[in-house]
């Protein structure tokens, strides 16, 4: 199942494409599981990521679990996971301008390929990516937006920033994720039953 993307992935492993090439461990192309439901997009590798090859290991990644796991979904069974760009970027700095754009054919071909019904735009970095003209992040998590070949978009909190705001009260933005992320589920239980 899904060998194309089998082929964008090998093609991604060796590409030189921007300069991060010179300076990765490894090429973070996608973990989960490949399937047409979810979608997440983060920003780009880190740390634990770049050392792994694979995305969203390190404490962001283990807080991600978590929320996804209080509605019962789950990266082996539910989520495809990638990133805007897949090599690290040093001291872990936003992805620059020409990296994203030397990047997004790898991107668009995981979307076309998988053509998932609901896109997860994680953080800031992603949604410039994804829908450049909105507004910022704390504007339109929660939205739906509809994405390319009729998915539905919907920005949410990077964990990364959730876990710099401890506070779990009513509108803090850990709250505002526990929301979102009963929204994404409900979704997602609609399409199950399609
Ligand atoms: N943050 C991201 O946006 N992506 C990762 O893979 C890890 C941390």
């Amino acid at each position: 199942m899904f060998e194309e993307l089998e082929q964008v992935k090998e093609k991604c492993l060796t590409c030189k494409k921007c300069s991060l090439h010179k300076t990765r461990t490894n090429v973070v192309f996608s973990g989960g599981i490949p399937n047409n439901k979810i979608m997440l997009i983060g920003e780009a590798p880190g740390y634990y990521e770049d050392k792994k090859g694979e995305p969203f290991v390190g404490k962001a990644g283990q807080l991600l679990d978590k929320i996804f796991d209080c509605v019962n979904l789950s990266r082996q069974k539910d989520v495809y996971i990638c990133n805007t760009i897949k090599c690290r970027p040093p001291e872990n700095r936003d992805p620059l301008p020409d990296e994203k754009s030397a990047c997004r054919e790898y991107l668009d071909k995981q979307i076309e390929i998988l053509k998932p019904k609901i896109i997860l735009i994680c953080g800031r970095v992603a949604l410039n990516s994804m829908l450049p003209e909105e507004g910022g992040i704390t504007k339109v998590r929660g939205k739906w937006f509809d994405g390319p070949y009729e998915s539905k978009m919907m920005p949410i909190f990077h964990p990364s920033y959730l876990l710099r705001n401890d506070s779990r009260e009513k509108g803090s933005p850990k709250w505002l994720m526990w929301q979102d992320i009963k929204e994404v589920k409900k979704a997602y239980d609609t399409l199950l039953n399609k």
